[in-house]
């Protein structure tokens, strides 16, 4: 039994040995069938002797631990971010307000890796914490998928209880990778280095998080004095030789001309390095020096981070095809010879109209010049003439809708053409959006803009696709823009939507004619959707305010098999098709209005209010969003209050809501 206690601990350590030489310092000592065929073994006897296993087996980084939600982990030291730079003015003015404060330190320079920050904490050199930033104050535990991160130490070196934070990334080629795979599967690319980190690091289950190999960068130690260490150079070799991946590319420097030097070596090192970085770091050495600086309420004084200007990229200007917006309006694209631009795959960019293309002078086969800065959308920045070879070809406004092949029309004195043809196919967005707005199913999170985005990138292209958005879940995390958090809510959003009261539904089918008012009045009436589909013409146009016309709407709608087909489909995926009777009372202030209440309000508890709005056909929500109208501040309010200000979204104090519900209720 000694011996196997003896061999799983040598297995482990040849095998944590291992991995450190590859992940953390670049070099492999083992061949990959020796490492498999070692893994393998000690596999075997961990699971013939569990109780032998150590805590920082190899065979924890696999995956496989599922999590249900992400539990919060608060940050004893905020996790802060630091103040962008983007000119050597700026890094002048910030060694000048160093120096005003009688200071003359050396600088540390490090890369700015583009990633998304951890905390990782060790108690007795065992890994029992990782955390995200999240709002800097309180994080998210993602420990089980950094557990599959192989350049972090699963045990340190020494058995010592500390903290460190750093960035966790993907490199380029295993994006590129991942890609691939991604678009032999059909599933949407993920659109940057960044976005896919982030992305993988919120799944719950840590198989994925495995599958998509992280990597990290640590740089930062928020408690040095507890180890006797004196400067941020210091901090980063101690760092370096517990076990982490410190990245190499960093230097003290004495003054601004040293920064900038810096500066211009790592923006010419950028364009060979594996990983996505977007600026440099620059930091106070002296730990004393920054005591002493401090932070202000957001930013530590003692650092910035100097961002890489907009990259700019030549590319080759393959075509040039329309799309049609919701309205109709026509807008002629570019598309790209893929290309990266800071860790983004462009393919696309917008010209916006005919006179954008015509001043930009651009010809299909140009070579471009395109630019993205930050999150912003790519844009052809000019023409490279002297590449022209006599091939390319002119560009020609289209005069036919490219969906449905109607005439265009542009009107006097505008710059874009219109597609006029109500049933163009490109107007179902059109329909799309009119289904989750307000009135209708009012779903929170499926505005204008992201309806266009989904329907373009093909995840909903009809009414009924809105209910099987769940089934893309990982993928929709993964785009630029969304997250776990975000795409949960709109997925409860849109849960939530199939319980509202028929006439919302009724409203959002589009029936020409048919507006929340007449909506209403016929599911009061009728009680139930199958009830008004099953009125025949003459019984319609009896009731009071429908004519022949909307009689004839209504009842040809109902008929059409495409509808009905719609409607059946819509049953199936659960929306409620009865009247609720809500909003049996109407207000003018309260009706359809969304409240977010917080705090407590005197004699009255939350539900109660609630209750009482919602009998008015008030929408009372969960949290505060752009869209809200009213938010109940009671005493001791939570961070929805602070949201509803920043929001500017009027509030309703204690007394306020207390002399409403007087008035509704006629105390
Ligand atoms: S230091 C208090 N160093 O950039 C100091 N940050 O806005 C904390 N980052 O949130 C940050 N590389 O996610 C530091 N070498 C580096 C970095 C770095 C990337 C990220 C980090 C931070 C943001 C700064």
């Amino acid at each position: 039994m000694e011996n196997v206690k003896q061999r799983i601990e040598e297995l482990t350590s040849i095998l944590n040995e291992a991995n450190y030489n590859y992940y953390v310092l670049n070099k492999s000592k083992i061949t990959d069938q020796e490492f498999d065929k070692y893994l393998r073994e000690l596999e075997i006897l961990e699971e013939k002797y569990p109780e032998y296993a150590k805590v920082d087996s190899p065979t924890k980084r696999v995956g496989g631990e599922v999590i249900e939600r992400f539990e919060k982990v608060r940050h004893n030291i905020p996790m802060l971010s630091l103040p962008d730079v983007f000119s050597e003015e700026e890094i002048i003015n910030f060694g000048e307000k160093i120096q005003k404060e009688n200071f003359n330190p050396e600088y540390v320079c490090e890369l700015k890796i583009d990633g998304l920050s951890v905390s990782l904490k060790y108690e007795k050199g065992v890994l029992i914490s990782a955390a995200t930033r999240g709002n800097g104050l309180v994080g998210e535990n993602i420990l089980h998928n950094v557990k599959t991160i192989k350049s972090i130490p699963l045990k340190l070196n020494k058995d010592i209880d500390i903290e460190v934070r750093g960035e966790i990334y993907m490199d380029f080629k295993t994006l590129e990778k991942l890609n691939e795979k991604r678009k032999k599967n059909n599933e949407p690319l993920l659109q940057n280095v960044r976005n896919a980190a982030s992305g993988s690091i919120r799944q719950l289950d840590s198989k994925i998080a495995a599958e998509r190999k992280l990597n990290s960068w640590i740089y930062h130690l928020p408690n040095p004095e507890d180890y006797g260490i004196k400067t941020h150079m210091e901090a980063l070799n101690f760092m370096k030789d517990l076990g982490f991946k410190v990245n190499p590319n960093n230097r003290i420097v004495k003054n601004i001309d040293e920064i900038i030097s810096f500066i211009k070596e790592m923006g010419e090192k950028r364009k060979s390095l594996e990983y996505a970085i977007d600026g440099i770091v620059i930091k106070v050495n002296d730990l004393d020096i920054q005591k002493k600086l401090g932070f202000t309420s957001k930013y530590p004084r003692w650092a910035i981070a100097y961002k890489f200007p907009a990259e700019e990229v030549y590319t080759k200007l393959t075509d040039i095809i329309f799309t049609v917006g919701r309205t109709g309006r026509i807008t002629p694209n570019a598309v790209l010879e893929p290309t990266l631009v800071m860790g983004s795959t462009i393919k696309r960019a917008t010209l916006h109209n005919e006179d954008y293309v015509k001043e930009k002078n651009l010809m299909i086969g140009d070579t471009v010049v395109i630019r993205k800065a930050g999150d912003v959308i790519p844009e052809v920045v000019r023409v490279l003439f002297e590449r022209r070879n006599g091939s390319e070809k002119p560009f020609k406004m289209i005069d036919k809708c490219p969906i449905c092949g109607t005439n265009l029309v542009k009107k006097e004195g505008q710059v874009d053409y219109f597609c006029t043809n109500v049933h163009c196919p490109a107007r179902k967005i059109e329909a799309l959006i009119h289904f989750t707005s307000r009135h209708a199913l009012d779903i929170d999170g499926l505005g204008d803009e992201i309806i266009e985005d989904f329907f373009n990138t093909g995840y909903i292209k009809s009414v009924e696709d809105i209910y099987h958005l769940d089934k893309h879940k990982q993928d929709l995390e993964n785009l630029e823009g969304y997250g776990t958090k975000s795409i949960n809510k709109l997925l409860d959003a849109i849960e939530n939507s199939k319980k509202r009261s028929v006439e919302r539904l009724l409203f959002g089918l589009g029936i020409s004619g048919i507006g929340d008012k007449t909506a209403l009045m016929l599911a009061k009436k009728y009680k139930n959707l199958e009830n008004i589909m099953n009125a025949s013409y003459e019984e319609l146009i009896e009731i009071k305010d429908i004519g022949p016309t909307l009689g004839k709407n209504i009842f040809e709608f109902f008929k059409d098999e495409k509808n009905l087909e719609l409607i059946k489909k819509l049953k199936n995926l659960g929306l409620n098709f009865e009247y609720l009777g809500e909003a049996e009372k109407y207000d003018e202030l309260i009706t359809n209005k969304k409240f977010v209440i917080t705090g407590t309000i005197d004699n009255y508890s939350r539900d109660e209010i609630k209750k009482i709005l919602e009998s008015y056909g008030a929408i009372v929500s969960e949290s505060v969003s752009k869209k809200t109208n009213y938010v109940i501040v009671g005493e001791n309010p939570g961070s929805k209050a602070d949201k509803a200000r920043s929001l500017d979204i009027e509030i309703w104090d204690n007394d306020k809501i207390l002399s409403e519900i007087n008035r509704l209720t006629g105390k």
